[in-house]
């Protein structure tokens, strides 16, 4: 049986120039290099400039999928941009990224899920590449943490950077058998319940500002490597695969022992995680997209490679996306 299956067909991502190490931070805040590298993994992280909005970043990473897939904006259907850190209330942070790409047909629209939105943006553009109401989708991770932190905040400030990541997603021809080339599926979880563990404190309804971000971080990670581990499970079990056949996971960076954690958890050789929380620290929405970016322009994924996003953040919300490269 033919089935309509998403294939990326080019990724891109873009950091902004300035980065700041743990040991400047030290300055800031009452932290040391040695607490946040054994706490998080993290080393350095790059920080947007005044005037450098989350569009410019995520502007210069769909240029870049683009001219990795060959493709223009012209051939585009759809812009999906996930982010928490929009440049407005509103119009959405992927229209302004539509009108700077030129692109004056299609639509545009934001998705709103913290650390889990590329892969709840990925969910989303398979289903309309599946459905045929689009065949070539722009998905995006873009963030600037960095304008929501708290910066006397030593248990938060340290942990986030800013960035972006895309991907080109096209529709092809597949057989519907978990060899088919493209994503094979996804699962998106959210429980509201935990809403107070990882927030911002503002927002337009209720306190007309934008707020800074608040994290119970212990309590969080309690959470995420459990909801990790059990939906990187779900989604083998749907598609009749084994941890020992996944070739590479690419995971949301928030926390080295999370990575190791969650690998551990499903058994899988950490050989086969992406790491980069050590130069972008915490980009939210934008780490996956940054790290498959990196994965991919070193040669670590070839053709017919098993290939796991994975990610969870504030809502709680939680995902996977399962694909073959
Ligand atoms: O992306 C969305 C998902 N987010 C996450 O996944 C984050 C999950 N959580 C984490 O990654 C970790 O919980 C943290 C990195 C946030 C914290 O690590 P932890 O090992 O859970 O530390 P803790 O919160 O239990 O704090 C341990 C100690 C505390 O001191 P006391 O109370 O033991 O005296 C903190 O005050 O470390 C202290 N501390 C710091 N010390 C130096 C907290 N932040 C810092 C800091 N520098 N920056």
């Amino acid at each position: 049986m033919s089935v309509i299956r998403s294939v990326i067909a080019g990724c891109g991502s873009y950091l902004p120039e300035k980065v700041v190490t743990n040991k400047q931070l030290e300055d800031v805040v009452d932290t040391s290099d040695e607490w946040i590298i054994e706490r998080t993994g993290i080393r350095q992280r790059h920080i947007a400039a005044e005037g450098e909005l989350t569009s410019d970043l995520a502007l210069e990473a769909s240029k870049r999928a683009l001219a990795d897939a060959d493709m223009t904006a012209d051939e585009l259907d759809l812009i999906i941009l996930a982010t928490a850190t929009p440049d407005q209330t509103f119009p959405s942070t992927a229209t302004r990224v539509q009108a700077a790409l030129g692109m004056t047909h299609g639509a545009a629209f934001d998705v709103q899920a913290v650390c889990s939105g590329f892969v709840y943006a990925l969910a989303t553009a398979d289903n309309f590449i599946r459905s045929g109401q689009a065949r070539n989708v722009l998905v995006i991770g873009a963030e600037t943490f960095s304008r929501i932190l708290d910066w006397e905040d030593r248990t938060t400030c340290v942990l986030f950077g800013d960035g972006a990541g895309a991907v080109i997603l096209s529709a092809h021809e597949g057989e519907g058998k978990n060899t088919d080339r493209g994503i094979l599926t996804t699962h998106l979880h959210s429980d509201g319940r935990y809403n107070d563990l990882l927030y911002v404190d503002g927002g337009p309804s209720s306190t007309k500002s934008t707020g800074y971000l608040r994290m119970k971080g212990r309590e969080v990670f309690r959470h995420a490597v459990k909801n990790l581990a059990d939906v990187v499970g779900e989604s083998l079990h749907a598609v009749g695969l084994a941890a020992d056949d996944v070739d590479i996971v690419v995971p949301h960076q928030a926390n080295k022992r999370i990575l190791d954690g969650t690998a551990k958890k499903l058994g899988i050789d950490p050989e086969k995680i992406v790491m980069t929380v050590h130069k972008h620290a915490n980009t939210s929405a934008a780490s996956i997209p940054l790290a498959l970016d990196e994965a991919v322009k070193q040669g670590r994924i070839s053709t017919g490679d098993v290939v796991i996003l994975e990610a969870m953040g504030g809502g709680f919300t939680w995902g996977a996306c399962l694909l073959r490269w």
